[in-house]
Parts: structure tokens; sequence; C-alpha cells
């Protein structure tokens, strides 16, 4: 089937219901995007499917036909997406297994609300878990991207 991802369409073998994850990883090889549970519970597979964050390990690839996915490679073309600055800039990550997937949400989170408040951001993140437990510093590196954002 075809399937536009990062803007690029991509021809891929792979059964309706293959786990869109599964195609991203291992045919595409773009392996920023984690397994973690398999089972949408923990939000290490967050990907936008046009624009929206869904999780890749339990969206079937056939559900992404005609549509644009984007991933963490795909977030930014130098990687340098306001949240990529601030998570830098609040050195979040610790061991960064989840944190493609906290990136996804956040930026999901920006652009529908722009300057969100801590309610929103808990609301925005509180299915993407970290076993490091940075969720201070993604706190404060959103309302650092969402302040960038803000002076362009
Ligand atoms: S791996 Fe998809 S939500 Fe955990
Ligand atoms: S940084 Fe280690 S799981 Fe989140």
């Amino acid at each position: 089937m075809e399937l536009n991802v990062n803007g690029q369409p991509h021809t891929v073998a792979a059964t309706p219901d293959t786990p869109l994850l599964w195609v991203l990883r291992e045919q595409l090889e773009l392996t920023g995007t984690k397994f973690g549970c398999g089972a949408a519970l923990c939000g290490a597979c967050t990907v936008h499917l046009d624009g929206e964050p869904v999780r890749s390990c339990s969206t079937p690839v056939s559900a992404c036909k005609g549509r644009q996915v984007t991933t963490i490679e795909g977030l930014s073309a130098q990687g340098d997406h306001p949240l990529q600055q601030a998570w830098v800039a609040e050195d979040v990550p610790q061991c960064g297994y989840c944190q493609s997937g906290q990136l996804m949400s956040a930026a999901a989170l920006l652009k529908r609300t722009p300057r969100p408040t801590d309610d929103d951001i808990l609301n925005a993140m509180s299915g993407n878990i970290c076993r490091c437990g940075t969720y201070e510093r993604i706190r404060r590196a959103i309302h650092a991207a969402a302040t960038m954002q803000a002076a362009v």
C-alpha cells in the first residue's frame, strides 16, 4: 500500500492490520519512534496522523491510507522545532526512551493550544509515561517552547 510519511510517498508491503509502528521501524527504518507497551498505554510510540497524536503500536497501517503520517524524524527540517530547542535548553531527557513520544504529544498540544496552562499540559501529556520521571522538566520545556513560538 501507499503511505505518506514525513511528506514522502512510500510503498510498503504489509497486511492491513499490521501496526503502523512496525512499518515505520522495520520497513522505513524510522527508529526514532519507540516500542514500549504495545497496548496504547505508554505513549512511547506516538506519531501524528493528519496532525493528531496517535499511538502507532495500535494504529493499523490501513488507517493511514491517504493521510499524512509524521514521526519525530519529520517534526522539523533541522531538529530545530521550538520544542526540540527547549528540550535541549531544559536538559529534559534522562534515558531518552520515552522522549520522541513526549515530543510528538507536546507538538500536537502546542498546535491546538499555543499558550497552554499547567492543566492543559497535564491533560495532554498524561498518556505519555516516563519511567525516569522527567515530567517537571517536560512541563518547563513546553512553557519555554510556547514562549519561543509566541516571540516569532
Ligand atoms: S508502545 Fe504504543 S502506547 Fe506503548
Ligand atoms: S527519559 Fe527515561 S523513560 Fe523517559
